[in-house]
């Protein structure tokens, strides 16, 4: 849902089902893998952020996050009290501007939150933050597409047609290593930008 306040009832009424408590192991696998700590990377919708929290602790410098529930960004303060504050943002998404541009926007139950009138917007939103060679990373849900989300999924047809015209597919494939509970049910994608 795009309302603040469904998610900040669900922060404030501890009904977070989506929250595995950890960093996926997906995209541990992933992050152990890059070698360049000064890329600039986003996680949008982070949550509890404990992908933020992983990338910091491995020492990249440069990790940006946004949500715009108050809850999960002090909870994710609290742990790490030495991390920029400026650099966890609280607004939405879609209507926030920043002068950075990133090499890399993580993709982690953010984009199957939304609601699916949002996803062309999501698109655009992605594609207007990240640098010229820049990239989304990450995991998104491959259930059938119902009314019924968040989380709301779809296939991996419909994520063509929504970013080939913006995006390079490298990758759109079954992930390997879910974590139990999402295995057959999440696909990996590496999305490249396209330059105009
Ligand atoms: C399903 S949760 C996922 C949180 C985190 N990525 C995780 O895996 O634990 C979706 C998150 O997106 C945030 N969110 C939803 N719509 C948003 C928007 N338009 N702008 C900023 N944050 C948004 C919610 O507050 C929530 O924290």
């Amino acid at each position: 849902m795009n309302k603040k306040e469904f998610w900040d009832n669900k922060y404030l009424n501890n009904k977070t089902g989506w929250d595995i408590g950890y960093a996926s192991t997906p995209l541990v696998k992933y992050f152990d893998q890059i070698s360049d700590k000064d890329l600039f990377i986003l996680i949008p919708g982070v949550g509890n952020g404990y992908e933020l929290e992983y990338l910091w602790k491995a020492g990249f410098k440069n990790v940006y996050a946004i949500d715009f529930s108050e809850k999960p960004i002090k909870n994710f303060l609290d742990r790490n009290p030495d991390f920029p504050e400026k650099q966890i943002i609280c607004n939405d998404f879609f209507e926030w501007s920043i002068s950075i541009k990133f090499d890399l926007i993580i993709e982690q139950t953010f984009f199957c939150a939304i609601p699916p009138a949002l996803r062309k917007q999501y698109v655009k939103q992605t594609y207007r933050l990240l640098s010229e060679q820049g990239k989304i990373s990450g995991l998104m849900f491959t259930f059938p597409l119902t009314e019924s989300g968040p989380p709301f999924g779809g296939s991996i047809e419909e994520y063509q047609g929504l970013f080939r015209e913006k995006f390079t597919i490298r990758k759109m494939e079954e992930c390997y290593n879910s974590i139990p509970p999402r295995q057959g049910n999440e696909l990996f994608v590496i999305l490249e930008k396209k330059i105009d």
